[in-house]
């Protein structure tokens, strides 16, 4: 018998999706296991059975041979499951010691000096035999997300777990991040411990992966080992025939039109809450008819950027320009004069959990009268927009009525996508726009912000994917430690010099 095995497991939600119909899964100890499938295949909530966040309605657990039974996550760190979710579990105020203390008592005897000291020992020693190191004495706030995300993974091994669940870790990690992480997981693995790896990326399951199991819309398609296979195979598998043409494929570059600028960004800076700039006198131009992207490692002040054009984050010196006239920095006023914006952070920036799809899809959009009576917003019409946006967009959902929150990661950013693009904007502000999304569903939005490109709208395109940049944008910007360091258009660059610039080698020839 396999060292973890789900036997028959299958979970209908309230609402009546299917998300897992016989599901048989196993894995070996030592090994690192890749669970691919496309957005709403059913991977995050096969783990959240094997977790005991959700309970299962038929099927068997065996781990090492013993039957288990696992009904909240204490069940399964008892039994040495842990599992790290796309958003962490980490209190904010707390020092890393604290949160992996703060897990085993309750909070208000963390503070115990004698009980830190012995954390913060152990947790050296589990940054030392694991390679995720952290400090145990910085303050979670403090950390950036690939350390957060190193602290959310010591706390499991903390509490001795050796079948760790990943659900698309490095969706979160930059490229010289992710080489470091698989590094980690190597080491995981000489330690026998076993690793459940969630991604959509396949060349991460050809590189790190010893096994692959796909699913396709809640079953299991087949389990394979990675040598030799293609990645080709891995489309085919996951999507069905047809899938390869998705993999491949790169638009022209375009001479934007020689209009003023759509977007002027007049030397802007921004502050953070400390009064430190995190965005640094950064200053471009895009005009209309093209894809303006900004490539860079996460934390380099992109996000501060995007949010202070989109209206959110405060200007304090600086100024926008809106085809020649000034742009406020309000929310309001940029929604009004047409900048759609799809933010990285869907949850926080860009929907209501609890609200319906419906609801969502008019988020931004409510001040205009067709949806809106003197005191209550008139249903029907934005029921019928959602089915239309919901059909166009090919999101998956039981219906329009149900909470946005109980969509796949994958399908919430299309409602977003959706909505921003049925406002018909005149710029378009998309920040990590394929951020979790699975290939099919990365070349619609691909497509579809060339197609507004072609149609002579401005793009700004914000991502920490160096390929997404490189496909898709027509001059490429560089951010670094809050400012521009190099604007080329794509011809001109290739990995290897965005690799350096982005490490904060300005470019010499512009
Ligand atoms: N809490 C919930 N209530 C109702 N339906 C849900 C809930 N969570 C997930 N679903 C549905 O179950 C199906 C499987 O979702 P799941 O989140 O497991 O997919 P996934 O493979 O992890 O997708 P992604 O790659 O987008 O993260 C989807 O159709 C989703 O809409
Ligand atoms: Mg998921």
């Amino acid at each position: 018998m396999p060292d973890l095995l789900m036997e028959g497991i299958s979970k209908t939600y309230p609402n009546g999706v299917k998300a897992l119909v016989d599901v048989n899964f196993e894995a070996k100890n030592g090994e690192i296991h890749g669970l691919l499938g496309e957005n709403g295949a059913g991977k995050t909530t096969l783990m959240n059975v094997l977790y005991g966040t959700i309970t299962k309605d038929a099927g068997t657990i065996y781990l090492n041979g013993k039957r288990v039974e696992i009904g909240s996550p204490s069940d399964a760190l008892k039994l040495g499951v842990g599992m790290v979710h796309q958003h962490f579990m980490l209190i904010p105020a707390f020092t890393v010691a604290e949160n992996v203390a703060a897990m085993e008592s309750s909070a208000k005897d963390v503070t115990k000096k004698l009980d830190l000291n012995k954390v913060k020992e152990k947790i050296r020693s589990i940054s030392q035999i694991s390679g995720l190191e952290v400090d145990p004495d910085a303050l979670v706030e403090n950390l950036a997300v690939g350390q957060q995300q190193r602290v959310d993974i010591i706390k499991l091994l903390y509490r001795g777990a050796n079948l760790l669940l990943l659900d698309e870790p490095t969706s979160v990690l930059n490229p010289l991040e992710i080489h470091h992480f698989f590094d980690v997981l190597r080491r995981f693995k000489q330690e026998n411990k076993t690793v459940i790896f969630i991604t959509h990326k396949l060349e991460e399951i050809l590189e790190v992966c010893d096994r692959v199991t796909v699913l396709r819309k809640g079953r299991v398609v087949g389990t394979l080992d990675t040598k030799g296979v293609s990645i080709r195979e891995l489309a085919v598998m996951m999507i069905g025939a047809g899938s390869e043409a998705l993999l491949e494929y790169s638009a022209p570059s375009r001479q934007p039109e020689e209009s003023s600028a759509a977007l002027r960004v007049d030397n802007v800076v921004v502050l953070d809450w400390r009064g430190v700039k995190k965005v640094d006198g950064v200053s471009f131009e895009i005009h209309s008819g093209e894809i303006f992207g900004i490539a860079g490692v996460e934390g380099n002040g992109q996000a501060e950027l995007v949010r202070a054009i989109a209206g959110i984050d405060l200007i304090s010196e600086g100024r926008l320009y809106l085809d020649g006239k000034e742009l406020k920095n309000s929310r309001k006023i940029v929604i009004k004069s047409g900048v759609g914006y799809i933010p990285d952070d869907r949850l926080k920036w860009g929907l209501c959990g609890n609200f319906s799809v419906a609801e969502n899809m008019i988020l931004g959009v409510d001040v205009e009268s067709r949806f809106n009576t003197r005191f209550y917003l008139n249903y029907r019409p934005i029921k019928k927009m959602a089915r239309e946006l919901i059909a166009r967009f090919k999101i998956v959902t039981p219906n329009e009525n149900v909470p946005v929150k109980s969509l796949s990661g994958g399908n919430q950013q299309k409602v977003i996508t959706a909505r921003e693009i049925s406002k018909e904007p005149r710029i378009i502000i998309a920040h990590e726009p394929t951020h979790g999304l699975d290939i099919s569903a990365t070349r619609y939005i691909h497509n579809l912000l060339l197609e507004l490109r072609n149609q002579g709208k401005a793009v700004l395109l914000v991502s920490s994917d160096t390929d997404e940049i490189l496909k898709l944008s027509d001059r490429i910007a560089v951010m670094s430690r809050g400012k521009i360091v190099g604007i080329s258009r794509r011809e001109e660059v290739n990995m290897e010099r965005l690799g350096l610039m982005m490490g904060g080698v300005r470019a010499t020839a512009e």
